[in-house]
């Protein structure tokens, strides 16, 4: 063999040795890359199939007999639960009302539907609100986590100043159902109790007439215009007309749902997502911008690493069974569908012990007790459990830098027993401070 061919075969080997190692760094990855590398559409555009701009909605029952699986494992989730009516079935009633505090303003037989029941449940209340039909809200609800019930006065903290100060005026229709009932936020009809199939899919009575005539399925769409129809929901807003209007001019009407929005259309056009500044806190947010509360698994992940390279709420979310939750979850393996060690997408060091510095079967190596804090509560009396969608790292100096309190930070959470101070000397000793330099949020001085 000439030298020249050698060199050549030596080349070709070395370059061949590359790209697969290259490309184990990512192979994971390549199932995405489509989604990935889809050209973003304008986040104006609307994307609903156009057969679908004159349908209305139907309900689930209509979609049960084609597609059987799929109710199926959606009638399992929580999202058909979210509202149920008492009447048909009193075991929805978590509560114990024979504790029901007697300032109480309703009783277990005024309450019509129940609101969730998970963490929290609350109660709708036939009511006239000025001249019209509607429900209020009792002013206790039950608190699931505690066993205890609590005062509810939404209006304390909600839209303070578009409603009259009393439950009694505090309309549902406008504060809730929106995001409680298949149908209210797009036509203002309670069509079905719960989030159903057409919340994501759009209204589907053409596609019932004729199967060939689609109906929105967000997978098709661009990550950004895909996660929308999770966060039509699943985020804290402020009302679409405050950009033009001041909240006073919308008394009484004020919601806090993208009224008109249907799966496809353009989100933007009908929500503003409740402000955040990084490095201020607000009464939602930690000034890093993770959420005090619940639902805002749409404002923290939309400041991922993750989300601003396309992975979305379905890459980790089965749309239909929700899993993985709290309740069901399968551990490392989710994460480890796309990251590997020693990876180009990380984590950087070679084995799950040598990045997490615990044993691989302790706890303290599950991906999301570091990278999904428990970092929000249900209401203010709750306990720590809503976990935080940002995925990034907060070390024990960024929690107090931030001014959050240290039960929010990972490493504390686990080890109470230990200084913050002591536990970012691990950190350090470990090597495993990086973040800092790398991260997208500026320290608060
Ligand atoms: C008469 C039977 C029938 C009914 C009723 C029906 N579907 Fe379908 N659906 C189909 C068939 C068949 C397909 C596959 C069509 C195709 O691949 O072109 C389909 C496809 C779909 C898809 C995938 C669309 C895509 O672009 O690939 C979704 C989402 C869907 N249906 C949702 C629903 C919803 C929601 C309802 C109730 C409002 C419903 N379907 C009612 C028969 C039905
Ligand atoms: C919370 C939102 C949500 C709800 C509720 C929901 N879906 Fe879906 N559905 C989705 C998303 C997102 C996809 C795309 C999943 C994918 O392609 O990985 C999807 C996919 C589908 C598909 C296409 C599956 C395929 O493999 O092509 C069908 C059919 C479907 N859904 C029917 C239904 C029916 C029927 C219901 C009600 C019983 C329902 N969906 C409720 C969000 C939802
Ligand atoms: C129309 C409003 C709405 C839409 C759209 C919606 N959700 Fe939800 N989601 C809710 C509500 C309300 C709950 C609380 C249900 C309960 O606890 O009863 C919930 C609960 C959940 C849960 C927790 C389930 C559990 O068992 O605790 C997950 C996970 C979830 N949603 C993911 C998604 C994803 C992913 C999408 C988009 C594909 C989506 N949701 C779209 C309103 C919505
Ligand atoms: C923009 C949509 C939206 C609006 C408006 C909204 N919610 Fe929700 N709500 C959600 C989502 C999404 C969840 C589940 C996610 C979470 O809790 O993190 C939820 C969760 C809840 C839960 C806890 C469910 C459980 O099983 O524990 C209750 C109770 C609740 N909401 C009541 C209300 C009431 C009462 C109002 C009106 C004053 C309201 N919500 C307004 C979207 C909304
Ligand atoms: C990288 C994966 C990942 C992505 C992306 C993701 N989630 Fe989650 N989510 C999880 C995991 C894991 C849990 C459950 C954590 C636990 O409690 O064990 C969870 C929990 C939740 C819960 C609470 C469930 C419960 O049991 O209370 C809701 C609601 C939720 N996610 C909604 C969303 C929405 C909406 C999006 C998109 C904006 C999203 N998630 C994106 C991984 C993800
Ligand atoms: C569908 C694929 C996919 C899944 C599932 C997934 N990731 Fe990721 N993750 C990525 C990609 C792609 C990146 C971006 C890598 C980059 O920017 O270098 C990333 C980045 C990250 C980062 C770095 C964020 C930053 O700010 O630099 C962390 C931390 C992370 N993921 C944690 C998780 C955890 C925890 C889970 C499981 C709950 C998970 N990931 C599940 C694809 C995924
Ligand atoms: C004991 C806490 C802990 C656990 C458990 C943990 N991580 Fe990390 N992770 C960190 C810290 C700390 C960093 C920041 C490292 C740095 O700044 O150098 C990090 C960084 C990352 C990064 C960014 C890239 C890198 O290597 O710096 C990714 C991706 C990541 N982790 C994924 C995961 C996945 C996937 C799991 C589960 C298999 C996991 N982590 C489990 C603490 C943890
Ligand atoms: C989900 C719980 C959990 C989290 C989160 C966690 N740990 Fe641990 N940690 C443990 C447990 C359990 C042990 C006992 C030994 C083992 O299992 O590896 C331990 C052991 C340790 C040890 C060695 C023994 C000791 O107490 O000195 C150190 C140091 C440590 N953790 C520091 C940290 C730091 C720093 C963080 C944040 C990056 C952290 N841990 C996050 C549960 C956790």
């Amino acid at each position: 063999m000439s030298v020249k061919k050698v060199v050549a075969t030596v080349v070709v080997v070395v370059v061949f040795v590359f790209s697969f190692l290259a490309y184990e760094q990512v192979a994971k990855l390549a199932p995405f890359y489509k989604q990935l590398t889809q050209p973003r559409v304008s986040l104006e555009k609307n994307l609903q199939p156009k057969k679908q701009l004159d349908a209305y909605y139907v309900g689930s029952q209509k979609c049960k007999k084609c597609h059987e699986e799929k109710f199926s494992q959606w009638s399992h989730s929580r999202h058909p639960k979210m509202i149920q009516e008492i009447r048909k079935d009193s075991n929805v009633v978590v509560a114990d009302f024979s504790k029901l505090p007697k300032d109480a303003d309703f009783t277990l037989k005024d309450a019509v539907y129940t609101i969730g029941g998970k963490f929290k449940q609350r109660y709708m209340i036939p009511a006239e609100i000025n001249g019209t039909k509607d429900y209020r809200l009792g002013n206790y609800q039950w608190n699931v986590q505690t066993g205890k019930w609590q005062h509810f006065k939404p209006w304390k903290y909600w839209y303070k100043d578009a409603y009259p100060h009393d439950n009694m005026e505090f309309p549902t229709s406008k504060t809730c159902d929106g995001c409680h009932f298949t149908g209210y936020m797009a036509k203002e009809k309670r069509v079905e109790p719960g989030i159903a199939c057409e919340a994501c899919h759009g209204p589907g009575s053409e596609h019932v007439a004729d199967p060939e005539s689609k109906v929105f399925l967000a997978s098709l769409a661009d990550p950004v215009r895909q996660n929308e129809v999770c966060l039509q929901c699943h985020m804290r807003n402020r009302d679409y007309r405050l950009k033009k209007h001041t909240i006073r001019e919308l008394y009484g009407d004020a919601r806090d749902y993208p009224l008109g929005y249907e799966p496809g259309k353009a989100l933007a056009d009908y929500k503003l997502p409740a402000p955040f500044l990084p490095g201020h806190e607000t009464k939602e947010f930690y000034a890093n911008g993770m959420g005090k509360k619940n639902r805002t698994q749409g404002n923290e992940y939309v400041h991922s690493m993750m989300a601003k390279h396309g992975i979305t709420c379905i890459n980790c979310h089965n749309p239909h069974t929700l899993e993985p939750t709290a309740q069901h979850n399968s551990g490392n393996a989710l994460c480890m569908k796309c990251h590997s060690f020693g990876s180009l997408i990380g984590p950087h060091q070679k084995s799950l012990e040598a990045h997490t510095h615990h044993k691989a079967s302790s706890k303290g190596s599950l991906c999301v007790e570091c990278h999904m804090p428990k970092v929000g509560r249900h209401t203010g009396k709750s306990p720590l459990t809503v976990r935080s969608h940002m995925f990034g790292f907060v070390t024990p100096a960024q929690t107090l830098a931030y001014g959050m309190p240290k039960e929010t930070n990972a490493c504390f959470a686990c080890h109470k027993d230990k200084s913050m101070k002591a536990l970012q000397a691990d950190l350090e000793k470990w090597g495993m401070v990086d973040w800092d330099k790398r991260h997208f949020w500026k320290e608060k001085k």
